[in-house]
């Protein structure tokens, strides 16, 4: 029966054999499956694996930084690529939630082919496909997904000419951990919720402005590591804020102003298909209410999402 340890192993040997010396390049993007694809072939392959890791503008507060730091650390050969105005170009007044992605997906293809460009020789596409993402026939996830949808028309950018190598694909997401904890990539990196691959930019509703992106980092950033430092994190499956686009009454000394306001999302799930909203401590909430309104400019109102899914979905855009 299946052990992380003769997985890893066995797939370390086939890749090996498959690759011999060629060049893979694979695409990081700080969730589990991508950095367990990576550290698994960089066992294979070393120094012939070349990562890419786009700042997109549009991750958590210093999430670049960190990340990229835990990927360092664990010895991968990792670019890091400042992408964030081109991104921010990209997506300037553009509304629509469809559109944004649309405007993402594309963004992403260019600096990643760019990229793939600069590796000489590389003959391979490694990817962090698992199982489900194999079995789910209209999937909108990972950069592949998106690649397909965005360019039926115009011809695939070069990389997607490439053979694709994907290591985790008879795999689920627990065995994954199992596989990522064997080969000793940190519980920081392992034990992430989920996060979208537009990022921020389907948790501000309507047009992004890095003004905005910054806000609610801001406001993400109070709520995650409150739940983290209060230990509710591992209970709960993914959160985040969202930044809505209205502007609520409030008062400060005699004056009325006018202010964003944020809702935070805390949701159970097993798989994403459903999920149950979380029932976070009040004394949590509030805590964390309190603390958004007095550090972060701009907003003065935040409400907490109390819809399961279906029929809301975990995301509000
Ligand atoms: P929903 O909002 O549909 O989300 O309940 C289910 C899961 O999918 C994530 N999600 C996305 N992931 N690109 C992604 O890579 C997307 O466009 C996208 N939209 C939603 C969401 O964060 C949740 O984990």
């Amino acid at each position: 029966d299946w052990t992380s340890d003769s997985f890893v192993e066995t797939t370390v040997a086939n890749l090996k054999e498959k690759l011999g010396q060629d060049k893979v390049v694979l695409g990081l993007s700080g969730g589990v499956d991508s950095s367990v694809a990576a550290v698994l072939l960089h066992r294979a392959i070393g120094k012939n694996l070349y990562c890419i890791f786009v700042d997109n503008g549009l991750l958590r507060k210093d999430e670049f930084e960190q990340v990229l730091e835990s990927y360092h650390s664990l010895g991968l050969n990792v670019k890091g690529v400042d992408s964030k105005q081109r991104f921010y170009d990209a997506l300037a007044g553009l509304s629509d939630p469809e559109l944004k992605r649309k405007a993402i997906g594309k963004t992403f293809i260019d600096v990643f082919d760019h990229e793939a460009h600069a590796i000489e020789g590389v003959a391979w596409l490694g990817q962090g496909t698992i199982y489900p993402d194999v079995i789910e026939s209209v999937s909108v996830k990972g950069p592949s997904a998106t690649i397909k949808s965005h360019h039926n028309v115009g011809g695939l950018p070069d990389f997607m000419k490439l053979k694709v190598v994907e290591p985790l694909n008879t795999l689920f997401k627990d065995e994954v951990r199992k596989v990522g904890k064997t080969l000793g990539i940190p519980q920081e990196i392992l034990g992430r919720h989920p996060f979208p691959g537009p990022g921020l930019a389907i948790r501000i509703l309507g047009d992004i402005t890095p003004e905005k992106v910054d806000i609610l980092q801001k406001v993400d950033a109070i709520f995650i590591n409150g739940l983290k430092s209060e230990g509710l994190y591992d209970q709960v499956w993914q959160a985040g804020a969202i930044l809505l686009p209205i502007h609520s009454v409030g008062v400060m000394g005699d004056e009325r102003t006018y202010e964003q306001v944020v809702a935070l999302r805390a949701v159970s799930s097993l798989d994403g298909m459903t999920a149950d909203w979380c029932h976070l401590p009040y004394e949590f909430l509030g805590k964390i209410s309190n603390e958004i309104i007095n550090k972060v400019k701009g907003v003065n109102r935040v409400v907490y999402d109390i819809s399961s899914k279906p029929p809301a979905t975990i995301e509000w855009e």
